[in-house]
């Protein structure tokens, strides 16, 4: 398959059509409205004012009930045109949303800038590989905690995935994750499970992990250059 993430929503007609064509129908309404408040609910033990790196923001969709419960709002996105949708959605938050056109994967900030992270409905898109090159560029962003989203891989949801298939739909991850999967994701993303949530897992794949950055192992001491007296 052609499909390329990192391009297809650098294109006005796609930013502009992605909320409505994903979350305008009763499902999608229902969906979009419970994976709001999961996400917030994840958010829930960093305190309010804080600032949080949207990565990808796409169309400001997630930041914005972050800037409403009082979290301050970085978004990074590699479309422009997805950027534009969430600078017109969020113009009530003036001082508290900013955004920026970063390509993730390829980004590697020599310190973090935010106090947390929120990586949502990307992960998935890409192989395993490439998960992991864009949540290294999202662990690097945070001094604490990174929210993540994906879409589990089980035979249930993969039963679920053919039936949707076979009814015409189309699939929502190309790349879903099993358990064993995220374990190395997260690892070899520098950071470590502390909690999941599902939304309603016999209906939707999705879940949600509180990851917090694994310390960096400290620098092997220095040996200390021998004097002429030890050396002789
Ligand atoms: C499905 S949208 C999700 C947006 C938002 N997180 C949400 O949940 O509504 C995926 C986003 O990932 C962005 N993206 C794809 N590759 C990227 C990259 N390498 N760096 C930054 N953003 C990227 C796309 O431009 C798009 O806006």
């Amino acid at each position: 398959m052609n499909w390329n993430p990192d391009e297809h929503y650098k294109s006005r007609k796609v930013a502009s059509e992605y909320d409505r064509k994903r979350f305008a129908s009763i499902p999608g309404r229902v969906f979009n409205h419970l994976e709001k408040r999961a996400i917030t609910k994840c958010f829930a033990s960093l305190p309010k004012g804080c600032i949080i790196a949207d990565a990808p923001c796409g169309t400001g969709r997630l930041a914005e009930p972050l800037l409403a419960a009082g979290y301050r709002v970085h978004g990074l996105d590699i479309s422009d045109e997805m950027l534009e949708m969430a600078r017109q959605r969020l113009l009530r938050f003036p001082d508290r949303f900013a955004c920026e056109v970063v390509d993730v994967k390829a980004s590697r900030p020599s310190e973090p800038l935010y106090d947390a992270a929120l990586c949502a409905r990307v992960l998935m898109h890409f192989p395993l590989d490439q998960q992991i090159e864009f949540l290294t560029g999202v662990a690097k962003l945070s001094r604490s905690i990174v929210v993540i989203n994906h879409s589990l891989d089980s035979s249930y949801q993969r039963f679920r995935r053919r039936v949707k298939h076979w009814l015409g739909n189309q699939a929502s991850a190309n790349h879903p994750v099993s358990n064993a999967e995220i374990k190395v994701l997260l690892q070899q993303s520098g950071l470590r499970e502390m909690q999941r949530y599902r939304l309603v897992s016999l209906v939707s794949e999705a879940i949600y992990i509180v990851a917090e950055r694994i310390a960096p192992a400290p620098a092997p001491a220095q040996a200390k250059p021998q004097t002429a007296a030890a050396v002789s």
